[in-house]
């Protein structure tokens, strides 16, 4: 009997859907493959794709964002550069801090943009989160003494789910006048996300952890003037992101944010549901397995176990018919980094999304 494949790593990845695809379809063949700068009907065709999908991005995120303020980038990874570098260029220009505060539990994204600057004349503050994996607010609020261009904190963790209280931290920010960031890859189409809860500067989306393809994501960007570009060319996207724009890939992220923000409730619901249950069965079979951050607010597609003893490799190899991602030694490696009180730092654990 052929063995059904599972596929438990959706927060790397997930499929294209059906109704994604077929909204892109159009802009790949003859009626609208035109470029979105032309004013012959093609490229009016191509554009308007484009501006459809902006209304709609800034309509799922709540409403409180201008369709113009959608910035679209190749991926997470770019929009995320973008922010952290942009922004601090921009006030290096305006006699700022060229200076970045990022949580110690961003993805690489961050981390490295943040890391960059170093070798740009500029400097990085890695904040630490507490034992519950929320970010300390005193060292928060040390950063916004010291002065910085950019604060970046994410507000779902890729490795573990912890929920981050980036409204109060966006707040802090808005407070003492620094623009915030925060990567929502992980939070869109999860845990409800509206810029009405949430006063950031700058918001990272990602399309292909919500069904549309990879190469495509946004920055909303709700300031233009606290961002510099970090690629040069013509003056697509108000010079902020040049280059022709990934019109199908922008049709594609436009429908899959709207799919995503109006099944948000029901997934979170179904999907937390199944996460309990996954996690009450392993640790009914496994009494010391350790579900990482079980305390802590979480989003519902994520769980990070780890098995005292276990190499979670050796435990994938055995389990071929499962796609699920293993994290290396002391995993999530920033966990012992950020002096997290978990007890899986030194084990290694799987992440199951
Ligand atoms: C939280 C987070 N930010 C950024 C990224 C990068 O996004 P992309 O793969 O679109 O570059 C990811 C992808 O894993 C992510 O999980």
């Amino acid at each position: 009997m052929s063995k059904r494949l599972v596929y438990l790593d959706n927060a790397a990845t997930t499929p294209v859907r059906e109704e994604v695809l077929e909204a892109m379809l159009p802009y790949l063949g003859k009626d609208a493959f035109g470029n979105p700068s032309s004013a012959h009907r093609f490229g009016r065709a191509a554009r308007a794709g484009i501006e459809e999908a902006k209304r709609s991005i800034a309509e799922a995120l709540g409403g409180a964002t201008e369709p113009s303020q959608v910035i679209f980038t190749s991926g997470g990874t770019e929009a995320d550069n973008l922010a952290v570098i942009g922004c601090a260029l921009a006030a290096r220009d305006h006699g700022g801090p060229f200076r970045a505060a990022v949580s110690a539990i961003e993805h690489k994204a961050v981390l490295a943009a943040a890391h960059a600057l170093t070798r740009l004349g500029g400097e990085e503050i890695v904040l630490p989160v507490n034992a519950s994996g929320t970010v300390e607010e005193d060292a928060l609020a040390e950063a916004l003494t010291r002065g910085a261009a950019v604060v970046s904190v994410m507000w779902v963790n890729n490795e573990v789910g912890v929920i981050q209280p980036v409204a109060r931290l966006a707040a802090r920010c808005r407070a003492a006048g620094v623009p915030f960031h925060t990567d929502a890859v992980q939070a869109f189409g999860k845990i409800p996300v509206s810029l009405r809860d949430v006063d950031c500067t700058f918001l990272t989306i990602s399309g292909h952890k919500i069904g549309a393809p990879k190469g495509i994501g946004a920055l909303v960007v709700r300031d233009r003037h606290a961002v510099e570009a970090i690629i040069h060319g013509g003056g697509q996207q108000f010079g902020i992101r040049p280059g022709t724009e990934n019109v199908p890939g922008i049709v594609g992220l436009g429908r899959a944010v709207e799919l995503a923000a109006a099944e948000q409730a029901e997934f979170a619901q179904r999907v937390a549901a199944l996460r309990d249950e996954l996690e009450r069965r392993l640790l009914a079979t496994v009494p010391d397995a350790v579900i990482n951050a079980w305390q802590a607010l979480r989003a519902p597609h994520v769980t990070n176990v780890a098995i005292p003893g276990t190499d979670s490799e050796a435990l994938r190899a055995r389990r071929a018919a499962r796609a699920q991602s293993s994290l290396r030694t002391c995993s999530p490696p920033w966990a012992c980094r950020a002096s997290w009180a978990w007890r899986r730092c030194g084990s290694r654990s799987a992440r199951t999304t």
